[in-house]
């Protein structure tokens, strides 16, 4: 058998194998059920990083969406900052993938919670709006919120969501402000 054959018979073999390697580490990596973010908790499972034990305390620091851009990895003498549902995560220490070119450099320095919700690396999901997700995704963005304040430093809060989300969260506050008594002359 030539050396080209032996190359061909190996790719065969190994391909299929490869695509099961990768559908059993998104299974087992990716936040996409409570299952899956369970064991990203559990380093002797998952081969996600574990959960840190020395955060420090949350800074509320103001960034609008253009300082943000500043933390995108580009320059290695920045931090690099992840916003999740306008919490800005400080994730240098994961340089080797949020990085300039690395493959989760897309949420890099901005806001990207409808790119986590919706499990997509597409640049034009990687927004701040994620009003428009279902139930299941916003589940999904939930637990990547709870997976990163587990583990990185937050530093601030962007100051200037989209409308959408903005509003969703004036609704769904806890303490809404009474509405004003029409019959009331206060
Ligand atoms: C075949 C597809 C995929 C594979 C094999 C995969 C694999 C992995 C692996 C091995 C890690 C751990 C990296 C580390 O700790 O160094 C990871 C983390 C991660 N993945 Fe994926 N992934 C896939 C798809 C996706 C998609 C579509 C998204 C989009 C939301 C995503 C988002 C993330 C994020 C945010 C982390 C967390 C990194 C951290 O801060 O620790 N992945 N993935």
């Amino acid at each position: 058998m030539s050396s080209t054959d032996l190359f061909k018979y190996a790719l065969v073999l190994l391909l299929p194998a490869a695509y099961f390697a990768s559908r059993f580490l998104r299974s087992t990596t990716l936040p996409t059920s409570s299952a899956s973010s369970a064991a990203a908790d559990n380093p002797v499972k998952s081969i996600m990083q574990a959960p840190r034990d020395d955060l420090a305390p949350p800074k509320d620091d103001p960034f609008t969406l253009v300082q943000l851009k500043e933390f995108d990895g580009s320059d290695s003498s920045k931090p690099i900052y992840v916003s999740i549902k306008g919490t800005v995560f400080d994730v240098s220490a994961k340089a080797d993938v949020y990085g300039s070119g690395k493959s989760y450099n897309i949420f890099a320095g901005k806001d990207g919670s409808k790119g986590l919700g919706m499990s997509s690396l597409k640049e034009e999901h990687a927004v701040s709006d994620y009003s428009e997700l279902s139930d299941a995704e916003r589940k999904v963005l939930d637990d990547w919120h709870a997976f990163f304040s587990k583990r990185y430093n937050v530093v601030g809060r962007v100051v200037d969501l989209p409308v959408p989300v903005k509003r969703e969260r004036e609704a769904s506050s806890e303490n809404p402000t009474p509405a004003p008594n029409p019959s009331s002359d206060l």
